[in-house]
Order: structure tokens, then sequence, then C-alpha cells
């Protein structure tokens, strides 16, 4: 049933060639040049005339929230907001007839979640669901919504299920950036073209699996680690820190790579690992400058980084090399070197990463 892995985390992991590429079958045709999700065009209009979209979700599928809003802002210029839904539902939330509200959940069964959305959409806010797991409540409840397709998540920490959810995400600002006109036709054809490649350059990130387990090696002994990226490589950061805490107990924490200046950076020693999520984007002279701060601090650099970057090995440690890709898609790729260093480091240390203490794989109380 492992399909010969050792644990459901890593057989999930590498089956993400396959999960991503189940997720853009039938939906996006790079040969064709067109992206086509039914359960978004039957609410074009109300998507795109909308004054905002708020998404709501719990853990790394509040990250997948995240890194939505930095895409359909960038590309449809819709404001969203990215709540936690343990907050939004609490807290009197403003929300207008008309408002969009994405709600984001592998299990669909996520107990804050689904009470989050209830009472949104008695106030007329339309639902849109980004579900793995068809027919579950969040399903049910949404007036429309997209199917991540990632198949059965056994693993208590979220792997493919995230990464489709990614994949959804970008697929729906496509949609709605065209629909808006707020996206050129070349760009549109452009990340098309790009997504359609990315199960392929996945394969190719698997590949480094064992270079990664010996990075896993060489730091599982920290006991504390923190995670940066600036951009849409931010929410990618969160999500690597989370990974490492469940998986391995590490404590670990993902920011900004330039708010560390304003607190984390104390923190900063020789034993302490920094992951630096740093791919080839818009931001990454910034990130370079906010390594040479860390390394300046003697801390133990590790980035992830894009084919052909000459900088940054002469700062870091140690680096893993992803192919290169635009910084809208990247997150994709970046994201799974995070999750082997997290399933590395948790065998390392002896640790159940199926089922890490304390979790349970869909949190249906609150
Ligand atoms: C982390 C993890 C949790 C879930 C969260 C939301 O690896 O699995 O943080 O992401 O409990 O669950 P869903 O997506 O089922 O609503």
């Amino acid at each position: 049933e492992k399909g010969g892995y050792d644990h459901f985390m890593l057989k999930e992991i590498f089956e993400q060639p396959q999960t991503i590429f189940d997720c853009l079958r039938g939906r996006l045709d790079a040969e064709q040049g067109h992206v086509v999700l039914s359960g978004i065009q039957k609410y074009a209009t109300q998507i795109s005339e909308a004054h905002r979209i708020i998404i709501i979700a719990c853990g790394t599928s509040w990250h997948a929230g995240l890194l939505a809003e930095y895409i359909i802002e960038e590309l449809c210029r819709i404001p969203v907001e990215v709540e936690y839904a343990s907050e939004f539902r609490y807290r009197n939330p403003i929300v207008h007839k008309g408002d969009v509200i994405m709600a984001i959940s592998q299990s669909g069964e996520t107990a804050d979640t689904l009470v989050a959305i209830e009472k949104a959409k008695e106030q007329g806010a339309i639902i849109l669901g980004i579900v793995n797991v068809v027919g579950s409540s969040i399903a049910r409840l949404s007036h429309t919504g997209v199917y991540t397709h990632a198949g059965p998540e056994i693993g208590v920490a979220s792997t493919k299920a995230f990464t489709a959810q990614l994949a959804v995400i970008m697929m729906i600002a496509l949609v709605i950036g065209k629909e808006k006109g707020t996206l050129s036709h070349d760009k549109y054809l452009q990340l098309i073209r790009e997504l359609a490649e990315v199960p392929e350059k996945v394969k190719l990130i698997l590949q480094q699996n064992d270079s990664i387990k010996a990075l896993a090696e060489k730091y599982k002994d920290a006991t504390d680690a923190l995670y940066l990226g600036r951009g849409y490589n931010f929410p990618i950061a969160l999500e690597g820190a989370l990974k490492l805490k469940e998986i391995s107990y590490i404590h670990a924490e993902g920011y900004p790579a330039a708010e560390m200046k304003h607190g984390p950076i104390a923190l900063v020693t020789e034993t302490l690992p920094v992951v630096f999520v740093a791919t080839k984007d818009s931001y990454h002279e910034k990130v370079i400058s906010n390594m040479q701060e860390i390394k300046a601090r003697k801390g133990k650099i590790i980035a992830i980084i894009t084919e052909g970057d000459l900088v940054s090995p002469t700062l870091a440690d140690d680096v893993v090399i992803l192919p290169p890709a635009d910084e809208i898609i990247a997150p994709l790729l970046s994201t799974i070197p995070m999750q082997l260093l997290a399933y590395h480091i948790g065998v390392a240390k002896g640790y159940d990463v199926d089922k890490p203490r304390n979790l349970a794989k869909s949190v249906t109380v609150e």
C-alpha cells in the first residue's frame, strides 16, 4: 500500500509529478493555450466583478491561501484577504453580499473552516471551495469550486494536497485574469506553458532526494531553524518551517526575509540553520543581501536556488538547485525540497513521520 516506499509521506512526495499532472489534466491545455475550470467559469462574472476575495483556511491550506493572495492580486487585480478560519469565525467579520469567499481544505472537514464559510454564506457571500476530498462537507456547502484531485492523502503532513492546491490556485488566477483583462494574452500563454512543464520539473527535483537526505543528516541535530523567503516564496518559507516542526519536532520559524532584521536575527549563531527560498525572481537581489546579513553573523545557510545562480553558492553552506521557472510558478518547485528535508530529518531522528505526535489528519473539532 506504500508502493515500496518506507512511509506514506515519502510516497506522497514522490507522487507529485503525477498528482500535479492529474490536477491539470482536462483543465489546462498547453497546445491550444487555454484553461477551462467549469466551476470558476460558471461564476466568472461574479468573481471578476467582486470587490474583494476573502480566503479562509487553516495550516498548510492557509499557506496555499497566502500564496493565492500574491498571485490573484498580481494577475487579477482583485484585493484579497487571507484569514485563519478560527479567527474569522469568532470576530464578527464584515462580509458583503457578493464577496467571494475561497475556502481551501484538503479534507473538506476542518471544523473551523466549515463553520466560517457557513456564516459567510448566510451573509450573502459566494463560496468557492478548493477541496481535495470529493463530496466532503466543505465541498457540499460551497456554491462552486475546484477539486484538487490529488488522491487520498494518508500522511498527516500535507504534501501532495498542498501542491495540487497551488496548481488549482494558479489556474483560477489565469481564468479570472483572462476574464477581467488584467492578464495579457502573452503572459497567459506563457504561464499555461510553464504550468504544463511543472510535473517534469518536479521529477528532476525528486532526483536530488539522496543529496537532500545527506543535508538532513548534516542538520538533524539543530534545535531551531529559520526559513526565509520574499514575495511568492514567503508562503513557501512558512510551509517549510511548518513541515519541519510537525515531522522532526525541531523548532522552526518562517519569516519574510526582510522581517528577520526586526527580531529573529537575534537568534542567529553559528549553530542555526537558515533555509533561504531564493529562486531567481524579481526579489532575488534583496534576498541575496538578506543572505549576506545571515552569513555575517555566521548562520548556516541552506539555499534553494535556480540553476545558473552563481552568487548564492558563494554565500550558502549548502544549495539545492532547481530548474528555472516563472516566479509565479516557482513555488510549486521550491516546496518540494522543503518536504524532503523535513521528511529525512524526521526519519533520521527516528520519528513516526506518517503520524506525528499530537496531530490528526483532519481537525473536526475546534
Ligand atoms: C499540515 C497539515 C495541517 C492542515 C490543516 C488544514 O501539514 O496537514 O496544517 O493543513 O489542518 O486541513 P485541511 O486542509 O484538511 O482543512
